[in-house]
């Protein structure tokens, strides 16, 4: 169920900084795309060659599907940011509102124009591209998360992750048969990146201010659709596969959104703890139990346990380097990190790691 925004608050420390973040954002927002900056590129844009060289498995109506699919989604980001203004001023965010009106929107404004050309040049016309972009930016987008900020921080942060991800998939798709496009799509791509970054900083700020958000993480982790979800169901219900077919690296998708989590929570206490919120609700199995009854005991132990888990989780998707003591010979005053505690703790590391579903699995499965 998603959280009232009655349940929210923040300190006024946390507030100032994450005025003084939006403050940097507004006065530094990177490359925008300027608004005729794809003009000429639309002259000489031929995607016809791709046709010829698909990926195995795609169809060219899959291609044209993953372009819609690109297209409609980035026309209607005026409903998302409506969605994320609105929680901004309910919850007293002016900073969430601010950012989402003044840098965000507009920027997010040029991102379908490289898919509107693509397709034209697919012999699609500009008419019936247009009935299809207002058909799209007519319908609610309805968010089926939380409605605080902490909440749409985090979904923001995975959404704008795994849209940069889609568009790359995009762009390596085009690059060896349509340069043009793909130097379009990488440009997209790379505001993207940033807009990742932006929202984990929005989120780690509020986390740091209050570490019991950690529990409205997982709830909006949880509940998560891409927006295509309830603007073109038709389309986004084929997303999955399409990415699959393009290449997409799932095991690398989860390493690089438990790496964006972890830094937001600053801890493998934070970061086991979501971990395992994330498992019982998923009904994953730790060895012989399952996580949800792993959760209830370390829950009742008051929290030890959770470091273990968040350990072993990151050792399993190679992030084991962030909390990994240095190897070979090391200075004296090191001692103290390696005796027969961390020895234990090295060994139900190890034996949690090796009782944990690869992340793949849970993720292709769910
Ligand atoms: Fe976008
Ligand atoms: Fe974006």
């Amino acid at each position: 169920m998603p959280a009232s925004t009655a349940n929210f608050r923040l300190s006024t420390q946390a507030t100032g900084a994450l005025e003084t973040l939006v403050n940097g954002i507004e006065s530094s927002p990177g490359d925008l795309i300027r608004p005729h900056e794809f003009d000429d590129c639309a002259t000489v844009l031929d995607v016809r060659g791709v046709l010829k060289d698909l990926p195995d498995g795609i169809s060219e109506a899959d291609f044209v599907g993953i372009l819609r699919l690109a297209l409609l989604t980035e026309c209607a980001t005026e409903s998302y940011a409506n969605v994320i203004s609105t929680i901004g001023r309910e919850c007293d965010a002016g900073w969430l509102s601010r950012f989402t009106d003044r840098v965000w929107a507009p920027d997010e404004l040029t991102h379908h124009t490289p898919y509107r050309l693509m397709l034209q040049s697919l012999g699609f016309s500009d008419e019936e591209l247009g009935r299809d972009i207002r058909d799209t930016q007519e319908k609610l987008y309805a968010h089926t998360g939380g409605r605080t900020p902490v909440h749409i921080t985090t979904y923001g942060m995975i959404q704008e992750y795994l849209t940069d991800n889609y568009h790359g998939l995009i762009a390596k798709t085009l690059r060896k048969s349509a340069p043009e496009a793909a130097a379009m799509v990488f440009r997209v791509k790379r505001r993207e990146t940033l807009h990742t970054a932006w929202y984990r900083d929005m989120t780690a700020l509020q986390l740091e201010s209050n570490p019991r958000f950690v529990e409205d993480m997982a709830s909006e982790i949880n509940c998560f659709d891409m927006p295509g979800a309830s603007l073109v169901p038709e389309l986004q219900a084929q997303g999955k596969r399409w990415q699959q077919l393009m290449g997409a690296n799932v095991e690398q998708i989860f390493r690089d959104l438990l790496r964006l989590a972890h830094d937001i929570l600053g801890s493998s206490r934070l970061t086991g703890e979501l971990v395992l919120k994330l498992a019982a609700d998923r009904n994953v199995d730790i060895g012989p139990l399952s996580a949800s009854q792993v959760s209830k005991a370390i829950s009742r132990l008051g929290g030890i346990g959770h470091g273990l888990i968040g350990e072993a989780v990151l050792e399993k998707a190679g992030l084991g380097y962030t909390f990994e003591r240095p190897a070979g010979k090391q200075d004296s005053g090191f001692r103290p990190y390696e005796g027969v505690q961390e020895k234990v703790r090295s060994l139900l590391r190890g034996w949690i790691r090796d009782h944990i579903p690869s992340p793949a699995t849970v993720i292709l499965t769910s």
